[in-house]
Order: C-alpha cells, then structure tokens, then sequence
C-alpha cells in the first residue's frame, strides 16, 4: 500500500511516501531559523511557513520517491495534537488532494505515530524488527512526554503524561535562561560531554511516584544555581556551565529511564520504545540501553533522523489504520489540537 504522509502539527513541514516498511521520500522543512529569534514556536508564523511549503514538499517527496498522484493507495494527514492553525494546513491540503485524486485520507495521531519510527527502514537496509508486544512506549519531546502500553501497532493506552513541562520544553527553557538560545536540546547534550554531572546535583521530580511526570520545578532549581555562581558573567563555552548542562541532563534522564522501566515492569512489557525528539539524546539513549538490557527487555529506538518530527512515522500509522479498515476521514473532519490518546 503505497501512502503519502502529511505533517504540519507544529514547526516542521514534511511530506514522506510509505510502502509496505519501508519509507520511500522523506522530505522536512524545518522554520527553526524563523522562530529561534522569538525563543519559541511562533502560531502565526507557523501556519504561514506551512501554507508557503506544503504544496511543494509533497511534490518533492512524490518526486523523490519516483511515483505520481496516481499511484498512491491513500493519503495521512497528522490530525493532532498541535496547534491549531498549523495542523489545519496539511489537514485541508490533504483533503483538496484526496477529493481530487479519489483517495481514501486518514487522519494520524501525532504522539502514537511517533512511537512507530522505530518499526520502518529505508530500501536496501535491513528491515526493522517485528516486535514482541506488549510494548511500553515513551515519546518524549518538545509537546510531549506521554507513556503508553502498546498491544499492537494501533492499540495504546495512557499509563502516565507529564503535568507540566515536557522534557524536550525543559531542555528548551533551561538553554533559553543559559543563554545558550533555541532549540536547546542539542546545545546542552553538547556542553554536558564536558560536564561533571556530578557537581551540580538537581532534584529528580517524582522519581518514585507513579507514572507521571514533573519538569517545571527543574529550571528554577537551573536558575537558582545560574544565579547563585553568577553563571551569567562567564564565557558561553565556561565549564562551570558545562557542570550545570551535565547536572541537569543527568536529572532528566534518570527520572525518563526509571519510569520507562517502571511502567514496563507494571504493564509485563516485552521491549521498551524510546521515541521523540528528546530519543536523539545520546546520554538518554545509552541510559535505557543499559537499563533495558538490565532488566531483560529488547530497547526499541529510531534512528536519529526519525526522532524529530517526520512525515515517514504519519505515513507509517496511516498505512496501519487503512489496512485494519477504520473508515477514512470525511471531508468536514475537524483538528484535534488536544487530541489525546485514551
Ligand atoms: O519531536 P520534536 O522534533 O518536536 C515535537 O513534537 O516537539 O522534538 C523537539 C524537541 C525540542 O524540545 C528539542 O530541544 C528536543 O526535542 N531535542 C533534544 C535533542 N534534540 C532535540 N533534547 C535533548 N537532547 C537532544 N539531543
Ligand atoms: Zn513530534
């Protein structure tokens, strides 16, 4: 079954074309640049950035793969979650193109579709591994940190979410008051390797308290150490920074690891997915290596390039959902900015 996919939930534009696991064209138009001088993802601006790139990232990505409209067995579009306006460009694009082009369209869960990334491959790569369910699934990123049980492919359910920030919102704002810019995932992951993860020991937020998680209070105990060491006076490349990167990396990873294995342990999950933009972390991912392995369970992990937001892991859930015949999209179908996952 041959699916275009279609994304435009947040600041990426992407347009990927799918077949049978393998992902074909995956083409991204990151605005990263237009909102790095706002500190973070301006609506407005998003939309407008979709609305200019929609039309010919879907043609790259047909063009890529060498196939035509005419080929395709369907259409995904992400439905939600995200912002409103945004989501909005790729859903009524997808519409016009699925009317026009007699296809059945399928709208696609944002959050769910990134913990299949770990389950496509490229053509000529080894195929993906076929997983033993159930899976738990963590997808950390910048709008999310949720934990599911996966029983197949499609069925999840919500073991725990965070009430606050989300782990990839807490790397962003921790960089944002280190003036160290935006996105800041990345830049801290880089300034740790020099970091003694040791010296500046911040809370783990209920650590050992169920399933749900807690980032905010995080970036006061960073502000209060950046304050009190009067970190603001040092050069950007200071190593005292780098000891703070490293200490608040390490919190993070510790509560995301301990309560991935946890919520494995509690649902007698057969393997573990670590998926989202927050999965490229490398410390974060030799972490829930070691602690998958420890505990005797298969670790399940994108490759970089599908951690972030993609059109191939839409594409992916989408070809899913119309092979298991949920009933295509209607015309009138609405967004769902706050679409969560039962
Ligand atoms: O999945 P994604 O591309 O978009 C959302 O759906 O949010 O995730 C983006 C988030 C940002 O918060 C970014 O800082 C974070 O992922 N991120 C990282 C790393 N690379 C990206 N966080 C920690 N370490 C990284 N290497
Ligand atoms: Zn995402």
């Amino acid at each position: 079954m041959l699916i275009l996919g279609l994304e435009s939930s947040c600041d990426e534009t992407a347009a990927s074309l799918y077949e049978d696991g393998l992902v074909l064209s995956s083409v991204i138009r990151s605005q990263v640049d237009l909102h790095r001088q706002y500190g973070g993802v301006v609506p407005e601006i998003a939309s407008r950035a979709h609305l200019e790139a929609v039309d010919l990232i879907s043609r790259k990505a047909l063009d890529e793969a060498g196939r035509t409209l005419n080929q395709l067995d369907g259409i995904a579009v992400t439905q939600g979650p995200g912002l409103v306006g945004a989501l909005l460009v790729a859903m009524n694009f997808a519409k016009g193109l699925a009317f026009a082009a007699n296809l059945p369209l399928t709208g696609v869960n944002h959050v769910k579709a990134h913990a299949l990334a770990p389950f496509m491959s490229l053509p000529g790569e080894d195929t993906a591994p076929e997983p033993q369910f159930p899976l738990v699934a963590l997808v950390v990123s910048g709008g999310h940190t949720n934990l599911y049980r996966m029983d197949d492919y499609l069925t999840f359910t919500q073991l725990g979410r965070t009430r606050d920030d989300a782990a990839g919102e807490a790397f962003d704002k921790t960089a944002k008051l280190m003036g160290l810019g935006y996105p800041g995932g990345q830049v801290i992951e880089t300034m740790a390797e020099r970091g003694d993860p040791e010296i500046f020991r911040l809370p783990r937020p209920m650590l050992r308290e169920g399933l749900d998680f807690s980032f905010s209070g995080l970036k006061t105990g960073v502000l209060t150490l950046y304050r009190n060491h009067k970190l603001a006076e040092k050069p950007a490349d200071d190593i005292t920074l780098c000891h703070l990167a490293a200490g608040f990396q390490a919190a993070v990873v510790e509560v995301l690891v301990t309560k991935l294995m946890a919520a494995c342990a509690a649902a007698g999950a057969k393997g573990a997915v670590l998926a989202g933009g927050v999965a490229a972390n490398g410390a974060l991912r030799r972490a829930a290596e070691k602690a998958a392995k420890k505990q005797g369970l298969r670790l399940y992990v994108p490759p970089l390039a599908w951690c972030a937001d993609n059109a191939a892991m839409i594409a992916h859930l989408g070809a899913r959902q119309l092979a298991a015949g949920q009933p295509p999209l209607e015309l009138s179908a609405e967004a769902f900015p706050r679409w969560q996952v039962a």
